[in-house]
């Protein structure tokens, strides 16, 4: 049975009541969206966590995440949930400690660099397709569990080229861990109560949080050994080395442990889930529409003939398939600010320590900024349609100086893993299986994302 109103919460007629509404947090924040979150272009209103304003309006969007970017800093609700773990890193950190930090990182992530890294990611793909073709055939595999260990082993094979000293199952098992406890939104949190209250997340992402703690010390110490004896060479991708040897123009000054540990967890966590997730809704859409699938595997069959690594630019359906993916199911579901001062966004006034809500779920969803909203058509995506879409209509990497700065690097890297793919192999829905998406920090398939494996007809191939 083919399903081709892809899957997603039915929005609420009404606003939830307090109570109901905390709990729906926990257990998903998108089921909380009520119809007018989709057709209104801002709303702003008072309840129990305080004065909240979801902003739809491309032109709000860039007013916020642009032009008076230095009032909204990172909330303190993302603070309360990554801190553990996280704080100190370039995606919490705010003013000098973070334009340090960019400007610090910002060479490894040029496009320059991020080209650098295609035989790398075509080595990965590899490796997932010969891993892949030892399945017996019409084995049920679980592609997110699969793609959160591909990019991982990207992430190994470039930024972090010492690798992680840990078996990679370990660390999915952690990360998922991890996102699943203090992911969850917890009431308390939302009510801004005081830190000692317990959080029953965080207790839970005790082993979790021990485990990195001791992965990332071990993998500090072995680099810092090895840079100091000259047995290793820094090299152009290398994160771990660039955070070491870190020193300020101004004041010579290096990092602190904490921003060098929270900075590889950071990189680690938002730098392989979220493409996972991206690739893990893309091929579940294509299993679901055929015409595109095919369309794509045309395109994987003809780039691949040439060169086992590619860029985007040269696949534009792939591409445009990635983005339609990316649209529908933003990895990163909702961005979060506090508004410093008060201010004005598309006539609405907004009080100082307003919780500002943009979320790429709502907006590339919006009744009034998509025509079929709900259904996947990568068309849009493609060449000559692209260019009509308003740059803030469609933020699955955020927008202004807070964009991801891995955006360039998930682009390839899911482009070529695709390529790979589709060459090689056919990838169906679990008939009866429904994916339901749900938010905890990145957008998960609930209970992962079983689909039948079977090896492409050959007479497909060319
Ligand atoms: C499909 C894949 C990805 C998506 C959808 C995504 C999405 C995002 C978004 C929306 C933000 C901005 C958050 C905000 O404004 O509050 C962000 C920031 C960030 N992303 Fe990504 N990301 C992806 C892949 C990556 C990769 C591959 C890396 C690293 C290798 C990475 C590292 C980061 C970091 C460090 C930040 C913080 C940047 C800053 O605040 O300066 N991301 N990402």
């Amino acid at each position: 049975m083919m399903f081709q109103r892809p899957p997603a919460p039915t929005p609420l007629n009404k606003p939830l009541g307090t109570i109901p509404l905390l709990f729906a947090m926990r257990r998903n924040p998108l089921g909380t969206w009520t119809r007018a979150h989709y057709e209104e272009m801002i709303l702003y209103g008072e309840s129990v966590i305080g004065e909240v304003c979801v902003v739809n309006d491309p032109a709000g969007i860039r007013h916020m995440l642009i032009d008076n970017a230095a009032n909204y800093h990172k909330d303190d609700l993302q603070q309360r949930l990554l801190g553990t773990g996280l704080a100190g890193g370039l995606l919490l950190a705010e003013d000098d400690m973070w334009r340090r930090q960019r400007r610090l990182l910002a060479p490894l992530f040029t496009p320059r660099a991020v080209a650098g890294c295609i035989p790398a990611m075509a080595q990965s793909a590899q490796w997932l397709v010969e891993r892949w073709s030892r399945q017996r055939p019409q084995r049920v595999i679980d592609v997110a569990c699969e793609f959160s260990r591909v990019t991982l082993d990207v992430l190994e094979r470039t930024i972090f080229p010492q690798g992680l000293g840990r078996d990679p199952s370990q660390f999915i098992h952690a990360v998922t861990n991890y996102f699943e406890t203090v992911g969850r939104v917890d009431p308390l949190d939302l009510l801004r109560l005081p830190e000692w209250l317990p959080r029953l997340g965080r207790s839970r992402a005790k082993p979790a949080l021990q485990f990195f703690g001791e992965a990332v010390q071990a993998m500090i110490d072995k680099q810092r050994a090895a840079l100091a004896t000259g047995a290793t060479q820094r090299d152009q991708f290398d994160l771990l080395s660039a955070l070491l040897c870190a020193a300020d123009p101004e004041t010579g000054a290096s990092l602190s442990e904490e921003e060098i540990s929270a900075n590889i967890l950071t990189f680690i966590g938002a730098g392989h889930e979220t493409t996972a997730n991206a690739l893990t809704w893309t091929i579940y859409l294509l299993g679901t529409h055929p015409q595109w699938r095919s369309r794509a595997e045309a395109e994987a069959d003809a780039l691949l003939a040439h060169s086992d690594e590619l860029s985007p630019e040269e696949a534009p359906v792939m591409r445009a398939v990635l983005e339609e993916s990316l649209r529908l199911y933003p990895p990163a579901a909702t961005l979060t600010r506090d508004a410093i001062a008060a201010d004005v966004i598309c006539g609405q006034r907004i009080q100082a320590g307003t919780r500002m809500v943009v979320s790429p779920w709502l907006v590339q969803r919006h009744k009034k900024l998509w025509t079929d909203a709900d259904l996947f058509d990568p068309s849009r995506f493609l060449p000559g349609a692209r260019e009509k879409i308003d740059r803030f209509a469609f933020l699955p990497f955020g927008a202004g100086p807070r964009i991801c700065i891995g955006m360039g690097f998930a682009l390839q890297e899911a482009v070529i893993l695709l390529a790979h793919i589709l060459q090689a192999f056919r990838l169906d829905p679990l008939p009866g299986h429904r994916p339901q998406p749900m938010q905890r920090v990145t957008l998960r398939p609930e209970g992962g994302m079983p689909m039948v494996l079977s090896l492409r007809p050959k007479k497909a191939r060319p």
